[in-house]
């Protein structure tokens, strides 16, 4: 590589005083304004300006050191082995260089790693006496913590007292404390209702709970540590190897992240970094990357360190889930039930390798609370298969004379009225059915898969459909003629065939699957199957006074009540009779199992299954007759547990609950669908 020229003093010393400011941003106020990827874009700037001149590194360079300091609120705990940070790797050929560097100074052929996920939480060190838990204390500056104990101590999985047998005298152990995607989401959606600020990430939650100053508070938040390394020890033994010492750590009580694995060379490093990069969306908490440790001590000792890391370990980042960008336009999507979503039409960036253009900005409450602009330069986050949604804005960056966001006062596709009901963030199109748009949504809801399934009806067809006029109602689809699709644009006769084809399919259907697809505000998949199991018949359904449905279990007011307005407006009723005179028919008084192997059996599934998705296992499960709920409860028949298993898996237990974990699962599954 041709070195630059050689930068002033003062550009690298504005670039350090940039990294400052967001490090104090990011770990003193736990309130980072930038994404983590163009935090590390500066800092390898300013690695890479010091490697070529060296000449210009300081002792107070950000690269020098570790971290920033801590706030002076708690107590101070000064670390007796210093918490180091790791250097990370962006692709393959800095992982290569990382193992080439090890087999050179060790001399070996090939070296064995620990390999294990990188958690997006905070660092902690936990100290044991005797066994007991004495100090918890964050990273801080990497020299100096926080005193967190009394916060560490509400955490679930930090055991209090060690268990087993042969632990030292003492044992500092260390580890990522976390917040599961779950328990994030739950705590925003309670911030969002109180009108409470929202964590922009895991991560922030996380940081913000534990650096509570009201243990109280932190006792309500999800927190989980997974521990992955020691720090000091006296009056004990400790196995040469890092997995191994994982092993006795998980033997004494501690938490052990389950997807850890020893791997050989950089061949598997890589096929680590795949596989968890396939499996991170399923995932029930956020990773960064993956890490990979020497797993022998006595090599790692060899290696040694270097300012800020251990020369033995690395962290081989995942392409960045967070981008900024900048808001080019607002616009405004009217969705099934006449909710007006604000989604911004955004400048096109690619995060973590896919090309983002539009964004959710949810309601005008949060375009408020985070004063959204046209023209604002913002962070966009993209993470699994959710819509990517706008993060915050960089004030810093806002250009003068933006104007503030304001909702409009009609249906930007009908032109009628809108409303805000007491007590909602969400404003409405008043005109159900006679809003295109929400005429729209409606048919695409109904020819969905978990709905009637109508394979081929794809979201821009059923538009153009609306669009031309070919149908107006979720009935309308059942006469549609076949020259009417095949002169549609981009279709022949062919696919027109196989939409009515589909169409015909569809009309034999159960009638939950009905029930739900008549999209009826708040009837998700689970309230159309207690609908149909408990009440048996359309008709019942249909004419169900308001307090019986509350007697159904899990159906509330809300729920019942828009149960009841639904089938009282004529035209519904009319749809339905209309969807029956078409041919859609159903087999009444039956629930949906087609054997009665489980019948009576009640199930609750938690953590993550690896051979199929929850709804799979549902969906079998209530195949054999049996009922899967949400909660646990000494009439549970069987829990079961993939990897992660929430607060349903100690709670079975404490129940005397049967466990199955997965493989006896699927064993059991496979032997009762043979009996079915
Ligand atoms: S080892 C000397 N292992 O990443 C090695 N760190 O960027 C110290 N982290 O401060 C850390 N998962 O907060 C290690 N499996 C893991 C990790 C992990 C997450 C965090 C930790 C550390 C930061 C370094």
């Amino acid at each position: 590589m041709k070195a630059r020229k050689k930068p002033s003093k003062k550009y690298v010393s504005d670039l350090r005083t940039q990294i400052e400011y967001h490090n104090y941003r990011y770990y003193v106020l736990d309130d980072p304004e930038i994404p983590d990827a163009e935090y590390d874009r500066l800092l390898r700037e300013l690695q890479s300006l010091e490697k070529e001149h060296p000449e210009l590194i300081t002792a107070d360079s950000p690269t020098q050191r570790v971290g920033a300091k801590p706030l002076k609120e708690f107590g101070e705990i000064k670390h007796i082995i210093p918490m180091l940070s790791l250097d990370n790797a962006f692709d393959e050929q800095e992982v290569s260089d990382f193992d080439r560097r090890i087999r050179e100074k060790l001399n070996l052929e090939e070296i064995k790693y620990t390999a294990e996920p990188k958690l997006d939480g905070l660092a902690v060190s936990l100290l044991y006496e005797d066994g007991v838990l004495t100090r918890a204390a964050t990273r801080g500056d990497g020299m100096t913590g926080e005193d967190i104990t009394l916060n560490a101590r509400t955490v679930p999985s930090i055991p209090l007292r060690l268990i087993g047998k042969g632990f030292p005298n003492v044992l500092e152990v260390r580890g990522e404390v976390y917040m599961p995607k779950k328990g994030f989401d739950q705590l925003n959606e309670r911030a969002r209702k109180n009108q409470e600020k929202e964590f922009a990430n895991p991560r922030n939650a996380a940081a913000g709970s534990l650096r509570q100053l009201d243990s109280k508070v932190t006792a309500t938040r999800p927190l989980e540590i997974a521990c992955y390394s020691i720090g000091s020890v006296e009056g004990g033994e400790i196995p040469d190897c890092h997995s191994l010492i994982l092993n006795k750590l998980r033997d004494w009580g501690l938490r052990v992240n389950p997807e850890i694995k020893t791997i050989s060379g950089v061949g598997g490093c890589v096929n680590y970094y795949q596989d968890m990069a396939s499996k991170r969306d399923g995932l029930p908490y956020e990773i960064d990357g993956v890490v990979y440790k020497v797993d022998s001590i006595e090599q790692q000792n060899k290696m040694g360190f270097v300012a800020r890391a251990p020369r033995w370990a690395i962290a081989h980042k995942f392409p960045a889930q967070e981008e900024i960008t900048v808001i080019e336009e607002i616009d405004i999507q009217v969705g099934r039930t006449g909710a007006l979503t604000p989604v911004a039409r955004l400048k096109p960036v690619s995060v973590g390798g896919v090309t983002v253009s539009n964004a959710t900005l949810h309601n005008e409450d949060e375009i408020k609370r985070k004063d959204v602009r046209v023209g604002d330069t913002v962070v966009v986050r993209r993470a699994g298969d959710v819509i990517p949604e706008v993060v915050s804005v960089v004030l810093k960056k806002r250009t003068k004379g933006l104007r503030k966001f304001k909702m409009p006062a009609k249906c930007p596709v009908c032109k009628s009225e809108v409303e805000k009901e007491e007590g909602e963030t969400i404003i409405r199109c008043v005109a159900g059915l006679y809003c295109p748009a929400q005429r729209k949504e409606a048919i695409k809801h109904f020819s969905s898969r978990r709905a009637m399934d109508i394979e081929g009806l794809g979201d821009k067809l059923v538009e153009q459909m609306v669009d031309e006029g070919l149908i107006n109602d979720i009935a309308d689809l059942y006469s549609l003629k076949k020259e009417q699709i095949s002169n549609m644009e981009r279709m022949g006769e062919k696919s027109a065939e196989n939409i009515l084809q589909a169409l015909e399919k569809s009309k034999a259907t159960t009638l939950a699957r009905f029930i739900y697809a008549l999209g009826i505000r708040e009837v998700g998949q689970a309230t159309a199957q207690t609908l149909a199991d408990e009440l048996g018949a359309l008709d019942t359904i249909q004419n169900e006074p308001e307090e019986q449905l509350l007697e159904l279990p899990d159906i509330g007011p809300i729920v019942a009540a828009h149960i009841v307005h639904f089938f009282s407006e004529k035209h519904n009723c009319d749809v339905v009779k209309k969807l029956q005179q078409a041919g859609v028919h159903w087999e009444e008084g039956k629930t949906t199992a087609e054997s009665d192997v489980l019948k009576g059996k009640t199930f609750v599934l938690t953590g993550t299954l690896s051979s199929m998705t929850r709804d799979e296992a549902k969906d079998r499960l209530q195949a054999l007759g049996a009922k899967v709920t949400g909660s646990v409860s000494k009439k549970t028949s069987y829990v079961v547990a993939g990897a992660d298993p929430g607060s349903k898996f100690t709670k079975a237990n404490k129940l005397g609950v049967t466990v199955l974990e997965e493989n006896d699962f699927m064993k059991q599954l496979s032997e009762w669908e043979n009996r079915g």
